[in-house]
């Protein structure tokens, strides 16, 4: 049978037992679009990320699939594939180093000539020159998913069609919502943006599978309700995950409408009231256990500065639990001109440099806080 791709699962020394017990790779719901486009007959591959081996080489047994073993690994990691050995298996030491040697990455999809490649390779790896794999053209174009709190665009939007409106003041990083969508939904989720301006949430949502309801005190858009953030009209519990992306004081002429929060500045305690009726919206239309996504920025004008981030984060822990905060670097505001920067130097001021993301967590019912007990891995530094 000739494989028209091959695909790569990772594991580690703890996970590893289970995989070849069962004969069944998996991964978790990040990577779990990849699997799911995997056929039966498939070329695949294990690498032990803790030991740097790779194992090689099985065959897809199934397609990939969503739950085909519920009970595998306690549910840890749903998106499986059911395998067969592809003749004898082998193992390859020191396999980072040779797959990006080859050009490959464990998280890349390989065409049937890459997998087929690497299979020859692991069989007989004696005396075999490590060969350069030529990249083949990107297929998808996604962004990648974030492994740190740190994250840093360079431009607005990816992809083959334009996600939101570049040219709307405050539009979102498109980046930072496929984050979210892709590690806090699946597929057929439904998505809620109570402040959507130009509707970045919807293109990205649209593009992942994901269903979306987006509102705006001021719509740009026909796929766009108005609505007032401050009461959402919609159930209790009925979304799977929140983005928002609201004013982070007056600094933004966003509309006229009556009710633009954009209106009010975040030096006033009016402006913070505004959000907390947001927040407990947000909090009362969210299924437990589920995530809200919060992007805001500080200001500095006039030679004062408002921790508006850390005044919103301070709302917001009083509805939800903290999942992460992330800084998310701040490049295409207008203010990022040679002329501004100039001017924080000579006057002894900075420019505004990053977001912060707030992830939170609305905690599923009776959830207790867990008795934690953390024993430290010190690791050398390399
Ligand atoms: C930072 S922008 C959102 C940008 C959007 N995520 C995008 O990518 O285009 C904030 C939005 O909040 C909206 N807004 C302000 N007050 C609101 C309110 N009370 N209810 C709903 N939307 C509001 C503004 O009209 C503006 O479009």
């Amino acid at each position: 049978m000739k494989a028209t791709c091959g695909h790569i699962f990772a594991c580690t020394s703890k996970s590893e037992r289970e995989c070849f017990d069962r004969m069944l790779f998996a991964t978790s719901r990040v990577y779990g679009e990849s699997v799911l486009k995997i056929k039966k007959g498939d070329l695949l591959f294990l690498l032990n990320l803790d030991t740097d081996t790779l194992y090689g080489t099985f065959r897809a047994k199934s397609a990939g699939a969503k739950d085909l073993v519920p009970e595998a690994w306690n549910g840890k990691y749903p998106y499986q594939v059911q395998v067969s050995r592809n003749g004898a298996v082998h193992s390859l030491a020191g396999a980072k180093k040779v797959l990006s040697g080859m050009g490959l990455s464990w998280r890349d999809t390989l065409d049937g000539e890459q997998a087929r490649f690497l299979s020859q390779y692991i069989e007989n790896p004696d005396g075999k020159a490590i060969i350069k794999i030529a990249k083949k053209d990107v297929i998808e174009d996604k962004p990648r998913l974030e492994s740190t709190t740190l994250w840093d665009y360079p431009r607005q939007s990816y992809g083959k069609t334009q996600k939101g409106n570049n040219k709307y003041a405050g539009v979102t990083p498109a980046f930072v919502i496929y984050n979210m969508v892709k590690r806090y939904t699946e597929p057929g989720d439904l998505v809620l943006d109570p402040m959507a301006g130009s509707g970045t949430t919807i293109d990205v949502c649209k593009e992942e599978g994901r269903r979306c309801i987006a509102y705006d005190i001021s719509p740009t858009r026909p796929d766009i309700k108005q609505n007032d953030a401050r009461k959402i009209p919609l159930a209790d519990e009925s979304v799977d995950m929140i983005f928002i992306d609201s004013p982070y004081g007056d600094n933004i002429d966003y509309n006229d409408k009556p009710g633009n929060i954009g209106k009010l500045s975040a030096e006033t305690d009016e402006f913070y009231k505004a959000l907390d009726m947001v927040m407990a919206e947000c909090h009362r239309v969210l299924k437990p256990g589920k995530v809200l996504g919060w992007l805001i920025g500080d200001q500095w004008v006039k030679k004062k500065f408002t921790p508006v981030g850390f005044n919103v984060y301070e709302g917001l822990s009083k509805y939800f639990d903290t999942v992460d905060i992330v800084c998310v670097a701040r490049r295409s505001q207008t203010s990022n001109t040679g002329l501004w920067h100039s001017r924080a130097l000579r006057f002894n001021f900075y420019l505004r440099g990053f977001k912060y993301l707030f992830i939170m967590r609305k905690p599923a019912a009776g959830e207790q806080a867990l008795k934690r007990k953390i024993s430290w891995t010190q690791y050398p530094r390399r």
